[in-house]
Protein backbone atom coordinates (compact mmCIF):
# COMPACT_ATOMS: atom_id res chain seq x y z
CA UNK A 1 0.00 0.00 0.00
CA UNK A 2 1.24 3.60 -0.79
CA UNK A 3 2.17 5.38 1.88
CA UNK A 4 0.19 8.73 2.59
CA UNK A 5 2.32 11.98 2.53
CA UNK A 6 2.49 13.91 5.88
CA UNK A 7 3.55 17.65 5.43
CA UNK A 8 3.58 19.27 8.76
CA UNK A 9 4.46 22.48 10.09
CA UNK A 10 7.19 23.06 12.64
CA UNK A 11 6.07 26.60 14.11
CA UNK A 12 9.02 27.01 16.52
CA UNK A 13 8.99 29.91 18.71
CA UNK A 14 6.36 32.06 16.79
CA UNK A 15 3.01 33.13 16.54
CA UNK A 16 1.42 34.45 19.92
CA UNK A 17 -2.26 32.38 20.35
CA UNK A 18 -4.42 35.46 18.74
CA UNK A 19 -1.85 35.64 15.95
CA UNK A 20 -2.12 31.58 15.87
CA UNK A 21 -5.97 32.07 15.49
CA UNK A 22 -5.53 34.08 12.67
CA UNK A 23 -2.92 32.45 10.95
CA UNK A 24 -4.59 29.09 11.57
CA UNK A 25 -8.12 30.77 9.88
CA UNK A 26 -6.03 32.52 6.54
CA UNK A 27 -4.70 28.78 6.24
CA UNK A 28 -7.29 26.25 6.79
CA UNK A 29 -9.23 26.62 3.13
CA UNK A 30 -5.43 26.92 1.51
CA UNK A 31 -4.02 23.72 3.22
CA UNK A 32 -7.55 21.28 2.62
CA UNK A 33 -6.65 18.03 0.95
CA UNK A 34 -7.23 14.25 1.33
CA UNK A 35 -3.97 13.39 -0.19
CA UNK A 36 -1.62 13.64 2.78
CA UNK A 37 -2.02 14.42 6.25
CA UNK A 38 -1.68 17.52 6.83
CA UNK A 39 0.00 18.92 10.78
CA UNK A 40 0.52 21.84 12.69
CA UNK A 41 3.29 21.68 15.57
CA UNK A 42 2.30 24.61 17.51
CA UNK A 43 4.20 26.26 20.70
CA UNK A 44 2.50 24.75 23.52
CA UNK A 45 0.75 27.43 24.80
CA UNK A 46 -0.83 27.98 20.95
CA UNK A 47 -2.06 24.26 20.93
CA UNK A 48 -5.48 24.85 22.70
CA UNK A 49 -6.26 28.16 20.56
CA UNK A 50 -4.78 25.89 17.29
CA UNK A 51 -7.05 22.84 18.04
CA UNK A 52 -10.16 25.18 18.24
CA UNK A 53 -9.54 27.17 15.63
CA UNK A 54 -8.90 23.90 13.20
CA UNK A 55 -11.68 22.42 14.48
CA UNK A 56 -14.10 21.22 11.62
CA UNK A 57 -11.40 21.13 8.92
CA UNK A 58 -8.43 18.37 8.00
CA UNK A 59 -5.43 19.99 9.93
CA UNK A 60 -4.17 18.17 13.14
CA UNK A 61 -2.68 19.82 16.11
CA UNK A 62 1.16 18.91 16.92
CA UNK A 63 3.66 19.65 19.85
CA UNK A 64 7.30 20.95 19.10
CA UNK A 65 8.77 19.09 22.52
CA UNK A 66 6.91 17.01 25.14
CA UNK A 67 8.45 15.34 28.31
CA UNK A 68 9.33 11.69 29.31
CA UNK A 69 8.16 11.40 32.48
CA UNK A 70 4.31 11.11 33.63
CA UNK A 71 4.23 14.22 35.97
CA UNK A 72 5.96 16.13 38.72
CA UNK A 73 8.67 18.39 39.52
CA UNK A 74 9.75 19.25 36.11
CA UNK A 75 9.25 23.09 36.55
CA UNK A 76 8.53 24.18 32.68
CA UNK A 77 8.05 20.53 30.79
CA UNK A 78 4.78 19.97 29.18
CA UNK A 79 3.69 15.95 30.61
CA UNK A 80 2.23 13.44 27.54
CA UNK A 81 -1.67 13.46 28.98
CA UNK A 82 -1.53 17.22 29.02
CA UNK A 83 -1.31 17.02 24.90
CA UNK A 84 -3.74 13.99 24.77
CA UNK A 85 -6.37 15.63 27.15
CA UNK A 86 -6.86 18.28 24.60
CA UNK A 87 -6.26 16.04 21.78
CA UNK A 88 -3.10 16.27 20.28
CA UNK A 89 -1.94 13.48 17.73
CA UNK A 90 1.65 13.96 17.07
CA UNK A 91 4.58 15.28 18.71
CA UNK A 92 8.24 16.57 17.57
CA UNK A 93 10.90 14.46 19.10
CA UNK A 94 14.94 15.51 19.25
CA UNK A 95 14.30 18.65 16.91
CA UNK A 96 18.57 19.66 15.88
CA UNK A 97 17.81 22.64 17.91
CA UNK A 98 16.38 21.37 21.19
CA UNK A 99 19.72 18.92 20.50
CA UNK A 100 21.71 21.86 20.09
CA UNK A 101 19.94 24.33 22.26
CA UNK A 102 18.62 22.30 24.87
CA UNK A 103 21.45 19.40 25.66
CA UNK A 104 19.35 16.67 24.31
CA UNK A 105 20.87 13.81 23.30
CA UNK A 106 19.89 10.32 21.91
CA UNK A 107 19.32 8.77 25.21
CA UNK A 108 16.71 11.52 25.87
CA UNK A 109 15.24 11.01 22.31
CA UNK A 110 14.63 7.22 22.93
CA UNK A 111 12.60 8.04 26.34
CA UNK A 112 10.62 10.38 24.73
CA UNK A 113 9.44 8.69 21.83
CA UNK A 114 9.29 5.29 24.05
CA UNK A 115 6.90 7.77 25.97
CA UNK A 116 4.90 9.42 23.31
CA UNK A 117 3.93 5.69 21.91
CA UNK A 118 3.05 4.85 25.42
CA UNK A 119 0.44 7.17 25.28
CA UNK A 120 -1.10 7.14 21.47
CA UNK A 121 1.42 10.51 20.61
CA UNK A 122 2.63 9.53 16.65
CA UNK A 123 6.49 11.02 17.69
CA UNK A 124 8.28 13.05 14.68
CA UNK A 125 11.82 11.42 15.21
CA UNK A 126 14.14 14.20 14.05
CA UNK A 127 17.92 13.08 12.60
CA UNK A 128 20.07 15.08 10.71
CA UNK A 129 23.84 15.70 9.92
CA UNK A 130 26.10 18.79 10.83
CA UNK A 131 27.83 20.26 7.79
CA UNK A 132 31.22 18.69 8.81
CA UNK A 133 30.01 15.43 9.13
CA UNK A 134 28.73 15.90 5.51
CA UNK A 135 32.11 16.75 4.52
CA UNK A 136 33.52 14.08 6.40
CA UNK A 137 31.35 11.62 4.48
CA UNK A 138 30.31 10.48 8.02
CA UNK A 139 26.62 11.43 7.05
CA UNK A 140 24.83 7.77 7.26
CA UNK A 141 27.48 6.33 9.83
CA UNK A 142 25.81 9.54 12.15
CA UNK A 143 22.32 9.40 11.31
CA UNK A 144 21.73 4.93 11.54
CA UNK A 145 23.31 6.03 15.14
CA UNK A 146 20.90 8.82 15.94
CA UNK A 147 17.79 6.46 14.37
CA UNK A 148 19.10 2.98 16.23
CA UNK A 149 18.81 4.55 19.37
CA UNK A 150 15.51 6.80 18.85
CA UNK A 151 14.13 3.50 18.12
CA UNK A 152 15.55 1.08 20.89
CA UNK A 153 12.79 -0.99 22.81
CA UNK A 154 10.09 0.73 20.33
CA UNK A 155 8.19 -2.82 18.74
CA UNK A 156 7.44 -2.92 14.92
CA UNK A 157 3.85 -2.65 15.33
CA UNK A 158 4.92 1.01 16.76
CA UNK A 159 7.61 1.80 14.72
CA UNK A 160 5.03 1.12 11.80
CA UNK A 161 3.03 4.38 12.74
CA UNK A 162 6.10 6.84 13.62
CA UNK A 163 7.48 9.76 11.45
CA UNK A 164 11.21 10.32 10.85
CA UNK A 165 12.31 13.71 9.90
CA UNK A 166 15.77 13.85 7.97
CA UNK A 167 16.76 17.56 8.23
CA UNK A 168 20.53 18.08 7.63
CA UNK A 169 21.42 21.12 10.28
CA UNK A 170 23.32 22.79 7.53
CA UNK A 171 19.83 23.13 5.67
CA UNK A 172 17.61 24.38 8.06
CA UNK A 173 16.48 28.12 8.21
CA UNK A 174 19.47 28.85 6.19
CA UNK A 175 17.93 28.68 2.49
CA UNK A 176 20.07 25.71 1.73
CA UNK A 177 17.72 23.09 0.49
CA UNK A 178 20.16 19.46 0.03
CA UNK A 179 19.67 18.69 -3.66
CA UNK A 180 16.74 15.98 -4.23
CA UNK A 181 19.72 13.11 -4.76
CA UNK A 182 21.12 14.26 -1.27
CA UNK A 183 17.62 13.88 0.60
CA UNK A 184 16.32 10.74 -1.41
CA UNK A 185 19.64 9.03 -1.09
CA UNK A 186 19.15 9.65 3.22
CA UNK A 187 15.92 9.35 3.13
CA UNK A 188 16.08 5.76 1.44
CA UNK A 189 19.62 5.06 3.82
CA UNK A 190 17.17 5.66 7.06
CA UNK A 191 14.40 3.00 5.68
CA UNK A 192 17.34 0.71 5.11
CA UNK A 193 17.77 1.30 8.88
CA UNK A 194 14.86 0.56 9.73
CA UNK A 195 14.36 -2.47 7.64
CA UNK A 196 17.71 -3.90 9.52
CA UNK A 197 16.37 -2.98 12.92
CA UNK A 198 12.96 -4.20 12.33
CA UNK A 199 11.77 -5.83 8.76
CA UNK A 200 10.82 -4.72 5.13
CA UNK A 201 6.75 -4.90 6.37
CA UNK A 202 8.10 -1.85 9.01
CA UNK A 203 10.62 -0.05 6.46
CA UNK A 204 7.57 0.18 3.94
CA UNK A 205 5.36 1.32 6.46
CA UNK A 206 7.27 4.15 8.60
CA UNK A 207 6.45 7.59 6.68
CA UNK A 208 10.17 9.71 6.03
CA UNK A 209 9.86 13.46 5.90
CA UNK A 210 12.55 15.55 4.52
CA UNK A 211 13.17 19.08 6.40
CA UNK A 212 15.25 21.66 5.76
CA UNK A 213 14.26 25.16 3.90
CA UNK A 214 11.17 23.22 1.71
CA UNK A 215 9.46 26.10 0.00
CA UNK A 216 6.55 25.54 -2.48
CA UNK A 217 9.30 25.55 -5.28
CA UNK A 218 11.73 23.03 -4.05
CA UNK A 219 8.64 20.28 -2.16
CA UNK A 220 7.47 18.76 -5.38
CA UNK A 221 10.66 17.36 -6.54
CA UNK A 222 11.77 16.36 -3.07
CA UNK A 223 8.17 15.14 -2.31
CA UNK A 224 8.10 12.89 -5.50
CA UNK A 225 11.07 10.95 -4.70
CA UNK A 226 10.18 7.38 -3.78
CA UNK A 227 11.67 7.83 -0.19
CA UNK A 228 10.34 10.93 1.18
CA UNK A 229 6.94 10.82 2.46
CA UNK A 230 5.98 14.54 3.04
CA UNK A 231 8.14 17.54 4.62
CA UNK A 232 8.63 18.96 8.12
CA UNK A 233 8.44 23.03 6.87
CA UNK A 234 9.58 25.74 9.58
CA UNK A 235 10.10 29.48 7.63
CA UNK A 236 7.62 28.28 4.98
CA UNK A 237 4.77 26.88 7.14
CA UNK A 238 4.37 30.45 8.43
CA UNK A 239 3.08 31.93 5.19
CA UNK A 240 0.37 31.30 2.88
CA UNK A 241 2.87 29.68 0.47
CA UNK A 242 2.24 26.62 3.47
CA UNK A 243 -0.69 26.06 1.20
CA UNK A 244 1.05 24.98 -1.91
CA UNK A 245 3.52 22.89 -0.46
CA UNK A 246 0.40 20.91 0.98
CA UNK A 247 -1.46 21.04 -2.34
CA UNK A 248 2.33 20.62 -4.25
CA UNK A 249 1.38 17.76 -7.17
P1 LIG B 1 13.13 25.51 7.87
O1 LIG B 1 13.00 24.64 9.21
O2 LIG B 1 12.08 24.98 6.91
O3 LIG B 1 12.85 26.92 8.29
O4 LIG B 1 14.50 25.31 7.34
C1 LIG B 1 12.74 23.27 9.16
C2 LIG B 1 12.79 22.69 10.54
O5 LIG B 1 13.65 23.07 11.33
O6 LIG B 1 11.96 21.82 10.89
Amino acid sequence: MARKKIIAGNWKMNMTPSQTVELINTLKPLVATEDADVVFCVPAIDIIPALEASKGSNIEIGAENMYYEEKGAYTGEIAPDMLTDVGVKYVIIGHSERREYFAETNETVNKKVLKAFEHGITPIVCCGETLTQREQGVTMDFIRQQVKIAFLGVTAEQAKTAVIAYEPIWAIGTGKTATTEQAQEVCCGIRKCIAEIYDEATAEAIRIQYGGSVNDKTAPELFAQPDIDGGLVGGAALKPDFGKIVNWK
